[in-house]
């Protein structure tokens, strides 16, 4: 718990620095931004999620859903997506907004939604990620999560091939 929140500290006091602006902040949303968080998807993701299954998730009481909010914008520029049971977890999706990727962000709202489930009682969080992702695998790795398997032709891609996944896995301290 206290590496993740000296992370966030560090992360958004560098960004404090470098925009000079309000701080990005990490917050849960609500169904109002479903149909952002659908948007955001569909320029990350060949299989896009509507706004219904969002607002599905964000009444589903066993996920965990935190928006990445930047300077006085109302609307979220990124999510992070998990389902909990009992006290492990699996990230079911991360997305930025194409304009803020690049920025460390995504390690600002990682750590938070880490540090959210640890506090939950959440012990150890799964995930699956392309072989070829490297901002998503770069992200992961710093966060500390360890490869625990490889799956072959795990994601269908649009032109009809396949690409290989990493399972990866993060024990949160107590
Ligand atoms: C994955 C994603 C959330 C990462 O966010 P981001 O803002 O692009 O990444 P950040 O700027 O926070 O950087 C994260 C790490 O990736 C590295 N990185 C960023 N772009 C990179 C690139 N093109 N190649 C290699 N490494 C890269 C950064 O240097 C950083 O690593 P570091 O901490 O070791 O310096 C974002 O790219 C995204 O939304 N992608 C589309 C959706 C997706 O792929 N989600 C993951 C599914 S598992």
């Amino acid at each position: 718990m206290a590496e993740l929140s000296e992370t966030w500290s560090r992360v958004t006091q560098n960004l404090r620095e470098r925009l000079g602006g309000p701080a990005p902040s990490v917050a849960s949303v609500g169904s109002e931004h479903a149909e952002r968080l659908a948007e955001i998807h569909a320029t990350a993701f060949a299989k896009p999620w509507s706004a219904p299954e969002f607002e599905a998730f964000l009444t589903n009481s066993a996920v965990q859903l935190d928006g990445l909010f930047l300077g006085r914008s109302p609307h979220p520029f990124g999510f992070v997506v998990t389902r909990c049971v009992v006290d492990e977890a699996e990230i079911l999706s991360v997305a930025l907004a194409p304009e803020a990727r690049g920025r460390g962000h995504s390690r600002a709202l990682l750590a938070r939604h880490l540090g959210n489930l640890a506090e939950a009682g959440i012990r150890r969080v799964h995930l699956e990620v392309e072989e070829g992702n490297r901002p998503a695998l770069a992200l992961y790795r710093r966060l500390g999560f360890s490869q625990t398997g490889y799956r072959e032709g795990y994601y269908a891609r649009p032109d009809g091939t396949r690409a290989n996944a990493l399972s990866m896995s993060l024990v949160l301290p107590p």
